[in-house]
């Protein structure tokens, strides 16, 4: 079987990310300081309940967002992905599914304490998303219990469990199809993250106009999608 296919049938499946030996990870602390984690102390944040109006657009997406098109960040995010994601989908024991498509810039997340980091339960396919993607999860600190994103364990099931994540792991996962959200984050510490999806290219559809609703991208390789 794929390891596309076997997500949808099994839900979510852990690996090892070993983000914090690669340049994307320094990158990150670059940009928003070191201790992650604390990330909260350093940007003032909203004491209200992020909404989906506001859950892209906090001071700290803002900061963030700033540097995603610089060419040091995009090689830096893609070279990490072809070392670490990609081995994950041609994988021997897997049936290989052919030329993968990438989420060109990732989506990126700040759940600090108290708060949300996605407004609503959903699942991806209610947003303009193909129902063949696959998503990762990739947080760049602990990402525990009421700081990580409650998600079903299979599309359909009804029951949500925590995609709990030490740092230098990640979730290979079915985003596309099984509802997911927040809980309020009691946890003292901001969880940091990305997720961002791939998709094998023969389920791509050609011509598709639909917009993301989170990064404004057009669902068409070179705007939010690329090939790797
Ligand atoms: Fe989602």
């Amino acid at each position: 079987m794929e390891l596309t296919s076997e997500i949808k049938v099994n839900g979510r499946q852990k690996f090892s990310s070993n983000i914090t030996s690669f340049a994307l990870y320094t990158l990150l602390q670059e940009y928003l300081g070191s201790d992650l984690e604390l990330i909260h102390t350093r940007y003032k944040s909203s004491e209200s309940l992020l909404t989906f109006e506001t859950d892209q657009s906090t001071t700290i997406h803002k900061e963030f967002y700033q540097h995603c098109e610089k060419s040091e960040f995009l090689e830096s995010y893609h070279s990490y992905a072809a070392s670490v994601i990609k081995p994950y989908f041609q994988d021997t024991k897997y049936v290989d599914c052919g030329p993968l498509l990438i989420q060109r810039i990732p989506s990126f997340r700040v759940q600090v304490p108290n708060n949300i980091a996605v407004a609503e339960f959903h699942k991806d396919a209610d947003y303009s998303h193909n129902v063949y993607e696959t998503n990762i999860f990739l947080p760049f600190t602990d990402a525990i219990n009421t700081s990580t994103v409650w998600a079903e364990t299979k599309a359909g099931s009804g029951d949500y469990k925590p995609l709990n994540t030490k740092l230098n792991e990640l979730w290979v996962w079915d985003g596309a199809n099984c509802l997911h959200g927040n809980k309020v984050n009691s946890t003292g510490m901001s969880r940091v993250s990305f997720d961002f999806r791939i998709l094998p290219k023969k389920y791509y559809v050609e011509g598709n106009t639909k917009i993301s609703v989170t990064a404004g991208k057009k669902m068409i390789i070179g705007d939010y999608w690329i090939e790797f």
